[in-house]
């Protein structure tokens, strides 16, 4: 970016600006609830491919932002992507999800070959350089990656159980060193990705720790300083070294009061979750960070007066905040593309100022 700073909603919003109405993205506003998207997808063998084709990717990120004139674009492509490209065996199975070669507590820990890693992601940051050329002006290019702990968790469990990644927990338990060692891998690893991202064009950058919530037992968040908090921390502060003008937004999801703490860890935006009372959220966040958030995804799904209500709710809490509206997770694959379509209508009904 030049030294004049950009006139980007977003960006102005993640600077500490409260605009009204509020920027609006949404998390996987790319996906299978489009039509467009799942003809697109048809094309690629499998969901990896799809990722590394970059004519693909950059369609497949511009179809919402020509769909529902978002104001900001996020990068097409997977958190998975750095296992894979670590050497891990990734595969996307229909219906089932992601599933991955584990890692077992005694296997080798993968390393970092800097040269390897990025001729392997080129796909990804040629991708943002042709989205970048094509986005319509005054929306932003988002990049983002998976934070080191959820990361770790796909990749030592191999798929989502549903028994909150007790391999994982198990590991780091087990082998506190090795599953250090690990973690500050997955850290150098996100940072190199986010890096190259930024020097592709990507002009945010979003750090998803999905997974967050289950470092968190009872009152005691020992684990989640140490897996989540620290190594966020240390990628935020690494990205703002190289590119100061680049906001970092970080998502620790189902983290609940705990929340307050990454507000104070050089993060220019908190996206948050249900798990956060919207009140206590406004009060407690507001001048230190921009909050991001938080529609319940399922009532993007159930529409109508729900949709209305809640909508209006979360502008009404946040009116006074430096505020980007999105989900409190991902859009489901149910989602009527006509509720997201009222959804942009129901936010952009004030007028910018
Ligand atoms: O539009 C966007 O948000 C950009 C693209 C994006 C995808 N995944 C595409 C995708 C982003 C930002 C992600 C992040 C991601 N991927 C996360 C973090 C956010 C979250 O949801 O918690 C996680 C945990 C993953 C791992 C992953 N990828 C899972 C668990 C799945 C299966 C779930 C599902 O919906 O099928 C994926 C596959 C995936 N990634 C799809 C998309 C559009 C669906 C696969 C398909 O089209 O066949």
């Amino acid at each position: 970016m030049t030294a004049q700073a950009s006139s980007k909603v977003l960006l102005r919003a993640l600077r500490g600006e409260c605009l009204t109405p509020p920027p609006i993205w949404l998390m996987r506003q790319a996906g299978r609830y489009l039509p467009e998207y799942r003809k697109l997808r048809a094309q690629a063998a499998n969901f990896l491919e799809f990722c590394y084709t970059p004519s693909l990717a950059v369609e497949a990120t511009l179809q919402p932002i020509r769909r529902f004139d978002f104001d900001a674009a996020i990068i097409f492509s997977d958190i998975l992507v750095i296992p894979d490209a670590l050497g891990r065996k990734v595969e996307f199975r229909e219906g089932e999800g992601p599933v991955l070669g584990p890692l077992e507590e005694s296997d080798a820990l993968p390393e970092l070959d800097p040269a390897q890693f990025v001729r392997h992601l080129a796909p990804v940051y040629q991708a943002l350089t042709a989205t970048a050329a094509a986005l319509p002006p005054g929306k932003t290019l988002i990049g983002f990656a998976g934070a080191p702990w959820t990361l770790a968790c796909y990749m030592v469990d191999g798929r989502n159980r549903q028994d909150r990644f007790a391999r994982t927990r198990r590991f780091a338990a087990n082998q506190p060193q090795r599953f250090a060692a690990l973690i500050a891998t997955l850290a150098d690893a996100v940072i190199l990705h986010c890096r190259n991202q930024i020097d592709a064009g990507a002009e945010a950058i979003q750090l998803f720790d999905s997974w967050a919530e289950i470092l968190i037992d009872g009152d005691d968040s020992e684990m989640l300083q140490r897996h989540s908090l620290v190594p966020m921390e240390r990628i935020a502060a690494a990205l703002r070294h190289y590119r100061p003008d680049v906001p970092v937004i970080a998502f620790p999801r189902g983290v609940g009061r705990h929340v307050e703490r990454y507000g104070d860890c050089g993060f220019a935006g908190l996206s948050i979750d249900g798990s956060i009372e919207r009140d206590w959220a406004a009060q407690t966040l507001r001048g230190k960070v921009t909050i991001q958030g938080m529609l319940d995804n399922a009532v993007l799904v159930e529409g109508g007066d729900a949709l209305r209500r809640e909508t209006r709710a979360i502008l009404d809490a946040f009116a006074g905040s430096a505020f980007v509206f999105n989900l409190a997770h991902g859009v489901l694959p149910p989602t009527p593309p006509e509720n997201v379509a009222e959804l942009v209508e129901l936010v952009r009904q004030g007028k910018r100022p």
